[in-house]
């Protein structure tokens, strides 16, 4: 793609009907009501000269720029706040009009730097503007008070700000309220003393939140990446979507070079990315670095033992090393006693080939995925109710709802791009109810204040969800008709729900939620008229966490808030493609598509082309695989992308298992923790090296398209080929789209999906099932896939975590909006600036009782382990709760963490541990970081 700057109509398009006649310059265009006259030009051809108004923001009407002459209208209006009638007709290139742009250009570029008319940059609209109206010189000269010497703000590790070329058209300031709805910027002082300023502080200082908003938005250099001021403008661009979290943001790369010299400048968010709308997070958008780290594994390495260093080989030789290491342990051990773990960080395609790779020539149904430790209970939970393993709407559901209630999910850290999308519909006035033990950003944030808080105590949201779900039956505000027409297991239900037990005065001693908040916020949430639901891994990491999925959805189906606008069941999921990876039979009782290894009909199909036998029973999943490896029967893996040495609860019970097998093979970029108990490292490649698609939680299949080639010299789908073709199971694709067509022709609800289709046509969400489909925005619309939606008594059972009077607190974890995960990306880039450690945030009257204060170093520990962190006193928590993030290996938060699961589907109980907090005299974590993944001999 060459670097043309996307088009940019000036104002928002406005919905409706183009019932309006405009005439341009004698161009004649039909708008909706309300389009500006500035949009309607651009719509005809017309290009209008302007500095204030770009179509991402509402117009403003600063610049004088876009002055215009109307027919029977008084004055030059500006078109971009001077909306289209019918009949109108403009001219916008009078010699009136050209005049006064000239003087209003002539005045902006008195006070700019002095190389602005000859700048080479290419991004810079003053420049552009400048030569539309046709100033070549400016007659009042450089030489009067000005800004040019002004300091400038470098503080922040990705962008500046040049006061010196700002031309205060507020465009950023608009950026940071409008689209980020952070509120960062203001305009300080009046006149020539304007100034953008981010609250009286430096950037660094400030609420800001490094989206980004505002360099895109700003028309001039003032607000600029470091990277383009560094390296110089980028030349091309490639279309392609973030691998950070499940909102699947789409970029443009924009780069330098070719090839293997390719160098990324910047991530600019694509405008006509549907999940996203041109906004990125500081994630997306700046954390790029750590694809070129020098920490990156380039050669695949090998060593006999777990306490030899590394010993770097040829690709041959690993694979022939994984494949006879396999087949050895087979042989003695039997088929099953190998298995494989597929990456939600990789595309579908190489998830597919991983998963046909342990099926096909391992032989068994070994194969689980990182969801197992996520959003498992979401595809189990889901599925019982509606018969779909995913969430229900599309992100711009959200734009229609009248009530949130979001449950255990904090997106303005872990899923910013959503969250300031709803945080947008917030602030024009739908009410938000947030059920969450911590008082997250949310609650209370600029312009944006929910209804409701409910501090949900850990581990008790399904009585939480059940006394929602009883004020609805027991005060008449249940949707009769929905459930008439739509619903199975009606009567039961009801029946159980409206127990005494579950009543909101009954259940306020479980949940710690006043009665009269849950029946305020249940009446709120039945009254509609569109109430969606979002939630994330605090619903699901929970011992009970599928039969809370099963809750929500119960909820949902009584009010009849399903198959429309603005509603629904939506699960904000973690990893960028662990609804894909799910998708494509990363679990081992699924073949892809979510159809059961028992199907018969199902296997046949895979069995036909695949040529081989595929066995009924399911495989193990990750938590069997340990206990399997502890007890010995379970003897080789291969990990594909997942540290689970610092991922997976239960660090001690995780390292035993992974130190029991013959044959531990890692395929990553780093060398991280899981790599300690590595035989056999296998180098990975980043989303930039990668071709496919991703699946974000809208259920949106986006391209992923190379920047630049594999840093590694192949690609990780050719590395699961490989190493099935050298245990005797020929498998291999000329490039990943025929994986895709593969895909395609034995999953129904992928049929219609192939590269040239998303290539061509855009991202699409599945269902896509034939070639005339664009997929599924909404589901469920006329009747659930699994024909009537089906109510499930959602019988509370209390986790066996308690507290104690030896471990009094409950621990619960999270993410920041900074780091990612357990860091591994993130930490190798200038991210760190604002998270360089995990802390534990505590209430103060917990730290008064305990002595601490903050900044203390204290030992956090619990009945399977301790590790030491400074602790954080924070207003956010309720007493006795405490929260950490788990982003440094070094904290080791999951050593902490039990191995209590979801009954359904063994999803850790990471958020309900029962803990002790005490003061400690030194950080003394409980092991090594990465650096203790093993020293490298060169070959
Ligand atoms: S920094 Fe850029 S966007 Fe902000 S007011 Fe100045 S010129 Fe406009
Ligand atoms: S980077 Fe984002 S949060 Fe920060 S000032 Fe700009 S728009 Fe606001
Ligand atoms: S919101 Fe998620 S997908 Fe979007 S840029 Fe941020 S990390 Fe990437
Ligand atoms: S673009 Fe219309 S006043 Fe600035």
């Amino acid at each position: 793609m060459t670097l043309a700057p996307e088009t940019d109509l000036g104002t928002p398009a406005v919905p409706g009907d183009p019932t309006l006649t405009v005439t341009i310059d004698g161009q004649t265009v039909h708008v909706a009501p309300g389009t500006s006259v500035l949009r309607a030009a651009g719509l005809a051809g017309v290009s209008i000269p302007r500095l204030c108004a770009t179509d991402s923001l509402a117009a403003f009407g600063s610049c004088r720029l876009c002055l215009v002459e109307i027919d029977g209208a008084k004055g030059t209006p500006a078109s971009c706040t001077t909306p289209c009638t019918d009949g109108m007709s403009v001219e916008t290139r009078t010699p009136q009009v050209e005049a006064l742009r000239r003087g209003v250009m002539e005045l902006y570029l008195s006070d700019h730097p002095q190389d602005c008319l000859g700048c080479a940059r290419g991004s810079c609209e003053v420049q552009r503007s400048a030569a539309d109206v046709d100033v070549a010189e400016v007659r009042y000269g450089l030489a009067g008070r000005s800004h040019v010497d002004d300091a400038g703000d470098h503080t922040n590790p990705y962008f500046a700000y040049d006061p010196a070329a700002c031309i205060v058209c507020s465009r950023c300031v608009r950026a940071c309220s409008e689209v980020q709805g952070t509120f960062a910027l203001t305009v300080a002082g009046r006149g020539f003393d304007s100034r953008i300023t981010p609250g009286g502080t430096d950037f660094l200082s400030s609420e800001c939140v490094s989206c980004g908003a505002c360099v895109q938005a700003c028309p001039t250099s003032a607000l600029e990446e470091k990277s383009v001021i560094e390296l110089g403008m980028p030349t091309r661009a490639v279309v392609t979507t973030c691998a950070y979290c499940g909102v699947g943001c789409s970029f443009r790369a924009e780069v330098q070079g070719e090839g293997a010299d390719t160098q990324v400048v910047r991530m600019v968010p694509w405008k006509e990315g549907r999940a996203n709308e041109g906004h990125s997070c500081v994630k997306g958008r700046f954390a790029f670095g750590y694809a070129a780290h020098p920490d990156r594994q380039r050669h695949p390495m090998v060593r006999d033992r777990i306490d030899e260093p590394w010993r770097q080989v040829s690709w041959d030789e690993s694979i022939a090393r994984v494949a006879s290491g396999f087949r050895d342990i087979q042989a003695r051990h039997g088929v099953g006693a190998i298995g494989g773990i597929s990456s939600s960080r990789c595309t579908n395609e190489e998830v597919y080939v991983v998963q046909k790779m342990v099926r096909a020539a391992f032989g068994n149904n070994n194969i689980d995925t990182c969801a197992r430790v996520c959003h498992s209970p979401t595809g189990y939970g889901l599925n019982q109710a509606f018969g779909t393993s995913a969430g229900t709407q599309d992100f711009e559901s959200a734009d229609h709802a009248d009530v949130f209630l979001v449950i255990g999910a904090n997106p303005t850290d872990a899923h910013p791009v959503f969250g300031s999308r709803l945080k947008r519909r917030v602030r024009a006035g739908a009410r938000l109810i947030v059920a969450d033990p911590r008082r997250i950003d949310l609650v209370r944030s600029a312009h944006v204040e929910a209804a409701y808080h409910l501090p949900v105590r850990p581990g008790t949201n399904v009585a939480f969800v059940n006394a929602l779900a009883y004020v609805v039956v027991t005060e008449g505000l249940v949707n009769r008709a929905f459930l008439d027409g739509r619903c199975e297991n009606v009567e039961p239900y009801l029946q159980f729900i409206a127990r005494p037990e579950h009543s909101p005065e009954a259940t306020e001693q479980i949940t710690g939620i006043p009665a009269d908040d849950v029946r305020a916020a249940a009446r709120l949430y039945a009254a509609g008229p569109a109430s969606a639901i979002y939630y994330g891994l605090g619903v699901t990491e929970h011992s009970q966490g599928s039969t809370m999925v099963m809750g929500m959805a119960n909820l949902a189906m009584l009010c009849g808030m399903l198959g429309r606008p603005g509603v629904g069941v939506n699960p904000l999921r973690g990893q960028n493609n662990v609804q894909g990876s799910c998708d494509m039979g990363s679990f081992p009782h699924e073949l892809p598509g979510y159809r059961h290894v028992s199907m018969p009909e199902v296997r046949h199909v895979y069995e036909d082309l695949w040529g081989v036998t595929l066995p009924a029973e399911p495989g193990l999943r990750i938590p069997n695989m340990f206990d399997s490896a502890i007890s010995g029967s379970f003897r080789g893996l291969f990990v594909q992308g997942e540290d689970i040495a610092q991922s997976d609860p239960n660090t001690q019970h995780v390292h035993a298992a992974l130190q029991a097998m013959d044959l531990v093979v890692v395929q990553d970029l780093f060398l991280n923790e899981t790599a300690r108990f590595a035989h056999v490292f296998l180098p990975g490649t980043t989303f930039l090296e990668k071709d496919g698609t991703f699946t974000n939680a809208e259920r949106r299949l986006g391209r992923v398209r190379p920047v630049f080639p594999s840093f590694v010299g192949k690609d990780e789908w050719q590395v699961a080929c490989e190493i099935a073709t050298a245990m005797g199971y020929p498998m291999g694709y000329g490039h990943p789209r025929e994986i895709m067509a593969e895909i395609a022709a034995t999953t129904p609800t992928f049929a219609g999906v192939s590269f040239d289709r998303l290539d061509t046509q855009g991202s699409m969400q599945w269902p896509v099932r034939d070639d005339t489909s664009m997929g599924t925005p909404i589901m469920h619309v006329d009747e659930f896939v699994r024909g009537r939606g089906k109510l499930t008594e959602t019988v509370y059972v209390p986790t066996t975590e308690r507290t104690t009077r030896r471990f009094p607190l409950i621990l619960t974890t999270g993410r920041i909006l900074s780091q990612y995960n357990v860091g591994a990306q993130t930490r190798r880039t200038p991210n760190s600036i604002w998270h360089p450690a995990d802390v534990l945030e505590i209430h103060a009257s917990d730290a008064e009782l305990r002595g601490v204060h903050s900044g203390d170093v204290v030992e956090l520990a619990s009945r399977v382990g301790s590790t030491t962190l400074r602790a954080v006193i924070s207003e956010r928590m309720p007493p006795g709760v405490v929260y950490t993030t788990f982003h440094h290996p070094v904290t080791g938060a999951n050593v902490v963490t039990t191995d209590n699961s979801d009954w359904a589907t063994n999803c850790p109980e990471y958020k309900v541990t029962a803990v002790q907090v005490t003061v400690a005299t030194s950080l003394e974590h409980t092991r090594g970081v990465e650096a203790h993944a093993g020293s490298v001999v060169a070959p």
